[in-house]
C-alpha cells in the first residue's frame, strides 16, 4: 500500500517591495493597494512553507530529503529574495507585481524543477502573519 506523506520545510526572508500599476494616477494606486504602493517601499517579514508530497523511498522512508529541500530553498528563494528590494533588486517582479500572489507562483517556479517529478509541490506564503497565500490553490 503506497501511503502518500506530506513533508514541510519552513524558511523566512526579509524584503521590501512596492506593489504599484505605472499607468494609474498615486491615489489610484493608493486606493488599490494601500500602504503596499508606498512610493520608497516597505519592507515584509516573509514567511514561507514548503510542502512537498509523495511516497517515502522503501530504503531511506524520506519522501524528500529535507536537508536538499533545505538546501533547494537556499539556493533559489532565500539567496534571491532576502534582504532585497523585490522590485528593483531582481529580474523576476521588473514586470510583474511582487504580491504575495506572484511571489508564491515564482518560489514555485523556481523550485518546481529541481523536485522530482512524482512528488506534489505546494507553496505558503505569509505576507503578513494575518495574511497569507496558496499557491497551487
Ligand atoms: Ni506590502
Amino acid at each position: 500500500m503506497e501511503h502518500q506523506v506530506a513533508v514541510y520545510r519552513k524558511e523566512h526572508f526579509n524584503a521590501a517591495h512596492k506593489l504599484y500599476c505605472a499607468d494609474w494616477t498615486d491615489e489610484e494606486n493608493k486606493r488599490v493597494f494601500g500602504a503596499c504602493s508606498n512610493a520608497n517601499y516597505h519592507g515584509h517579514n516573509y514567511d514561507l512553507i514548503v510542502k512537498v508530497v509523495g511516497v517515502p523511498d522503501p530504503i531511506t522512508g524520506f519522501v524528500i530529503n529535507t536537508k536538499d529541500l533545505s538546501k533547494m530553498v537556499e539556493e533559489e528563494v532565500i539567496s534571491r529574495f532576502d534582504h532585497k528590494n523585490l522590485n528593483l533588486d531582481t529580474e523576476l517582479f521588473k514586470n510583474l507585481n511582487p504580491s504575495a500572489e506572484n511571489i508564491a507562483i515564482v518560489i514555485y517556479n523556481l523550485l518546481r524543477p529541481r523536485i522530482a517529478e512524482q512528488l506534489a509541490l505546494k507553496i505558503r506564503l505569509y505576507e503578513t502573519e494575518r495574511n497569507f497565500v496558496d499557491y497551487p490553490a
